[in-house]
């Protein structure tokens, strides 16, 4: 049942004229006396891909390790080593153990064995670091297809999912990305696959009690935006929304060279925004970045950079990090960048408008209440103008603050909006701190509400918001909830009838309820929206109530 808070309205119009979004906060979290629950950000950190294709080498790998530390990456945020395709050339011993060339993995001090790739993730995590790796869905990986060197068959996990991310496990790897090649080529269902890779996945991690971080890359060829979210029960931690974006140079039989591409990486952004499906840490991900490969402008390098943290994107560096310059470090490394990137709330930017065709606006919704990360995007070929109005970013009263993301410089903010002149092919990154419009408060539907309290098995007893009213392009919903268990318990949401998305609900401690967002797509002509969320018969989240803004 709908219960517009209109006392609370109110008073926050008064305050409003006072002072600032901060006071409407205090407003809304006295109304809902919950806490708001920080969810895991996006990963920070590099991959072999991109530079090295399927030459990657222990030696590699250290030089990048190091180069991550003596950058100053890591002391940014960056934090993952990832070896991608090509430490593995497909054999396996009479066990069906994978088998490593000792030569490209050797012995790293005197107690090691050569071929044990427990030496480099020792390595890494030697520096502090964390080390990744990857596999295929399939029996074949990408790698039966030839790249900077030769190809190799049979680089796939199928048949041997419980026994490798065991395996991975115990070598110690805290991360895990898996390609489609394999599956692809036999045709199997992502979605199937998937969800067995992640139950072998929690079995091991239960095993060795060491967390194995699940990047699924199915290059958005099944929507995995619709699946990914809760597949085997839980989420994958992200999820590839495209291709590749680096273009290979093909010489012969093999790719010569490696070059970005500014066309395919401003594609891999638009492929990218799945703003219903990226929430409470689980994200989209549309591919490690070009960022400081050949190919780019320093312009388009920034830009880059400001398009992947607006989407709330992994942030995995694909060039080689001993060879950056000043000004690509300095891109990676900007704090104000990078906090909205790894932001908390963990939403992703919404498009609030596009007033001409190829002039844009994006908006990211910022955990601090009133607070917007706004990229003025112009994809045409020539200098434009591009305006900003307060209340397509949902704020309202005077003139929000306004900053350059980049500089941190304070820029002037007209009363209705801002606008600048934008070069072709970039964008201007802004910070806006204004006062959020009012909310409007939904109990769930009355029945419900009683067991809602209770913490039942939502499966039995869905809890459900009806009357919920749009708010476009996309209603931001604030949903108050409890979970006493240590880890996340899970809950489909389905809109209007039809399922959006798999959720994850942190835990909020053992006393007190706590709060986090989701971003959904409502039917924006009627106000008759019904919102269910329900779960696979395990125990939920105890859901109190929602807030759309
Ligand atoms: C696919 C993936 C890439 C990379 C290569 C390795 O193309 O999308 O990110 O892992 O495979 O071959």
């Amino acid at each position: 049942m709908k219960e517009r808070v209109r006392s609370t309205n109110r008073i926050r119009l008064v305050l409003g004229t006072l002072c600032c979004g901060l006071l409407t906060a205090t407003v809304i979290r006295a109304q809902a006396v919950a806490k708001p629950i920080p969810v895991p950000p996006p990963p920070m950190g590099w991959s072999s891909w991109n530079s090295f294709s399927n030459t990657v080498d222990s030696q590699i790998v250290m030089a990048q390790a190091r180069a991550m530390i003596s950058s100053g990456m890591h002391k940014a945020g960056y934090q993952y080593v990832n070896i991608d395709e090509g430490w593995w050339l497909g054999t396996r011993d009479s066990e069906g153990n994978i088998v490593v060339d000792p030569n490209a993995w050797p012995a790293l001090a005197p107690s090691e064995r050569a071929g044990d790739m427990s030496n480099i993730v020792r390595f890494i995590h030697s520096l502090g670091l964390k080390a990744g790796i990857y596999t295929d869905a399939g029996r074949d990986g990408c790698s039966m297809f030839p790249d900077l060197g030769p190809k190799y068959l049979h680089t796939g996990s199928e048949d041997h999912y419980q026994q490798d991310f065991l395996q991975f496990a115990k070598w110690g790897f805290d991360y895990v990305k898996v390609d489609w090649c394999g599956g692809y080529k036999e045709n199997l269902d992502p979605a199937v696959q998937y969800a067995e890779i992640a139950r072998a996945i929690a079995r091991a991690e239960t095993i060795t009690g060491h967390r194995l971080y699940f990047s699924l890359c199915e290059w958005g060829k099944n929507s995995p935006w619709t699946w990914a979210p809760d597949v085997g029960g839980s989420p994958a931690d992200i999820w590839r929304t495209s291709g590749d974006i680096v273009a290979p140079i093909v010489a012969g039989h093999e790719h010569a060279d490696r070059k970005a591409s500014f066309a395919k990486m401003l594609s891999n952004f638009d492929q990218g925004i799945h703003p219903e499906a990226e929430h409470t840490g689980y994200y989209n991900d549309p591919d490690m970045m070009v960022l400081g490969m050949p190919g780019l402008t320093d312009e388009q390098n920034r830009l880059h950079m400001a398009l992947w943290a607006i989407s709330g994107a992994p942030l995995i560096v694909g060039a080689d990090l001993t060879k950056l310059s000043p000004t690509v470090l300095a891109d990676l490394t900007n704090p104000n960048v990078l906090a909205i990137d790894q932001d908390p709330a963990g939403l992703q930017a919404v498009k609030v408008s596009e007033p001409e065709p190829g002039l844009q606006v994006w908006s990211k919704a910022l955990a601090e209440p009133g607070k917007r990360a706004v990229l003025l995007l112009n994809r045409t070929a020539s200098e434009q103008s591009i305006e900003v109005k307060w209340a397509d970013l949902g704020l309202t009263g005077t003139a929000p603050h306004l900053t350059d993301a980049w500089t941190g410089k304070e820029l002037h903010a007209a009363a209705g909006s801002y606008s600048t002149m934008v070069p072709a092919g970039d964008g201007m990154l802004l910070l806006v701190s204004g006062m959020e419009r009012p909310m409007a408060l939904y109990k769930p539907t009355v029945g419900e509400d009683a067991q809602a309290s209770r913490g039942a098995v939502l499966c039995q007893h869905p809890v459900r918001f009806i009357h919920v009213e749009a708010r476009p392009p996309m209603a931001r919903i604030q949903i108050v909830y409890e979970n006493p268990d240590p880890g996340p318990r899970y809950a489909d949401l389905q809109v209007n009838g039809e399922m959006q998305t798999g959720i994850a609900f942190p835990s909020t401690g053992k006393t007190g309820a706590g709060y986090i967002w989701i971003q959904a797509v409502l039917d924006s002509g009627a106000s008759a929206n019904e919102l269910t969320f329900s779960t696979a018969c395990k125990p939920g989240p105890v859901i109190q109530s929602i807030a759309v803004q």
